[in-house]
């Protein structure tokens, strides 16, 4: 009974030619390794997603909280046709994405998350999971929506992505905006970068382990830091309120 009701709950995924792995020489001079994940690589990634869900900076807590739930999603098959690219240097987790087929011609964008910040990971992450849905699955388009300023600024901007506003995206249900082959034709020259194959040595680095973000985004040490920088950038006016509270002023 319960292996005939599991056959009804696990979708069965469509075919799709794998993610074949890239790399590209980042600004400061480090090697960065694209790659697709198994499902058995998923706990090695979702222990490091996992803290930035009490990140609010730049929407990390909820970028987290959606990607971690679409990850556990296809660790445990409770979605159709999803896959995971991580970026890495030197085995380090420094970015993830992901993405589903919403159709033979049209892509799903999930989530793009930058383990480490300044060197514009997140962006060639972004681009690489565009390759996949336009160059390597041969969609016609991919559908984007944008959590946070940044991510709009990246995605809707940088590209000039078009309104499909009348569709809902399935990340909260918000109007969806596009990026088409014509578009990405257009940004290849600019926006995507990355060669193939990937030399034997930095492969086997990256497949070996999954290993932690050495510097990832944390949640301020003070609580009150987030509320705090909304009113004020010096932070005097509440922690005042606080030592008075305390007796201590
Ligand atoms: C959106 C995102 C993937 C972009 O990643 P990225 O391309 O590697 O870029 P970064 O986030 O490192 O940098 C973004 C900007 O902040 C600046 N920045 C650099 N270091 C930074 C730091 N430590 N903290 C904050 N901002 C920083 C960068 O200079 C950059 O400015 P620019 O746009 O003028 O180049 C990343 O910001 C992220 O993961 N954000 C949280 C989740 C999210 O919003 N995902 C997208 C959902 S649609």
């Amino acid at each position: 009974m319960a292996v005939d009701l599991e056959k009804i709950l696990r979708p069965v995924d469509n075919p799709v030619p794998p993610f074949p792995p890239k790399y590209m020489m980042l600004a400061g001079g480090e090697e960065m390794v694209i790659r697709q994940v198994t499902r058995d690589e998923i706990p090695d990634i979702l222990q490091h997603v996992e803290p930035l869900i009490h990140v609010e900076r730049d929407y990390y807590d909820v970028v987290a909280a959606r990607l971690y739930s679409e990850l556990l999603a296809y660790y445990r098959y409770r979605v159709q046709d999803e896959y995971v690219l991580v970026a890495q240097i030197n085995g380090e987790l420094v970015a993830v994405v992901n993405g589903r087929l919403l159709s033979k011609d049209v892509g799903m964008s999930y989530h793009t998350v930058a383990l480490r910040r300044g060197l514009r990971v997140g962006a060639h992450a972004f681009a690489t999971k565009m390759e996949y849905h336009i160059d390597i699955i041969g969609q016609k388009e991919v559908l984007v929506v944008a959590e946070s300023p940044i991510g709009f600024r990246r995605w809707m901007i940088e590209y000039e992505l078009e309104k499909r506003f009348h569709i809902a995206h399935e990340l909260g249900g918000v109007p969806s905006w596009a990026l088409t082959k014509e578009l990405f034709n257009r940004a290849r020259e600019t926006l995507v970068v990355g060669r193939r194959p990937v030399p034997q040595h930095l492969l086997e680095k990256a497949q070996a382990a999954i290993l932690p973000p050495t510097d990832p985004p944390k949640a301020p040490v003070d609580l009150l830091a987030a509320t705090r920088s909304l009113y004020d950038s010096t932070g005097t006016a509440l922690m005042s309120q606080r030592w008075k509270q305390e007796g201590k002023a």
